[in-house]
């Protein structure tokens, strides 16, 4: 089975019987992911592949630290056996390391999933950033402003998206302005 094929199935086995929404989610950052994939040349499949994975850490079957991000990350390293673009590029998706920092968890992170620089992170994060929770298209600012209103003010999540803001609004404008040139 391809990779990216048996990273749907996990994802749809994962979530679309216990987070419903997140699954919805999901199909659309994944279909958005391979709308883009083009642009990354051989990080296409991973590339893909974590869009598919990148909201995993929520399920309840495998929620341990609580940081979906991480969560996600290990459990496709030790459990999936994922390859290790794949679980770096989900540990860090949408700028994830300022929520670890947050919550105590930027070292094991760091340690655990090496930061992924460059046009394939910029491409994750545009796919979630740029896809709302109905899966439908949303300009990056809407998304975000979601995110602020769905968790309020103060919350760690809320906090750690609001600062991380104007770094996923620059990944986001990196990947819209090599979309028009091509
Ligand atoms: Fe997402």
């Amino acid at each position: 089975m391809e990779q990216t094929e048996r990273a749907r199935d996990f994802a749809r086995r994962l979530l679309a019987e216990p987070l419903a929404g997140r699954w919805t989610h999901t199909q659309g950052v994944g279909h958005k992911a391979e709308s883009v994939a083009h642009l990354v040349g051989d990080d296409a499949d991973a590339l893909v592949c974590a869009a598919w994975l990148h909201d995993v850490g929520y399920s309840p079957a495998l929620t341990a630290s609580g940081m979906h991000q991480l969560d996600g990350a290990r459990y496709l390293r030790d459990v999936a056996g994922f390859d290790g673009l794949v679980c770096r590029l989900v540990a860090h998706h949408s700028f994830a390391v300022i929520e670890a920092r947050n919550r105590g968890l930027a070292g094991q992170l760091v340690g655990e999933f090496p930061a992924v620089e460059g046009l394939v992170s910029d491409a994750l994060t545009y796919a979630d950033m740029t896809t709302n929770p109905n899966g439908d298209p949303v300009e990056v600012e809407q998304r975000l402003a979601e995110i602020l209103a769905r968790y309020g003010n103060g919350d760690l999540v809320a906090e750690s998206i609001r600062e991380a803001s104007p770094r996923i609004s620059s990944s986001v404008r990196t990947v819209t302005a090599l979309l028009a040139a091509t």
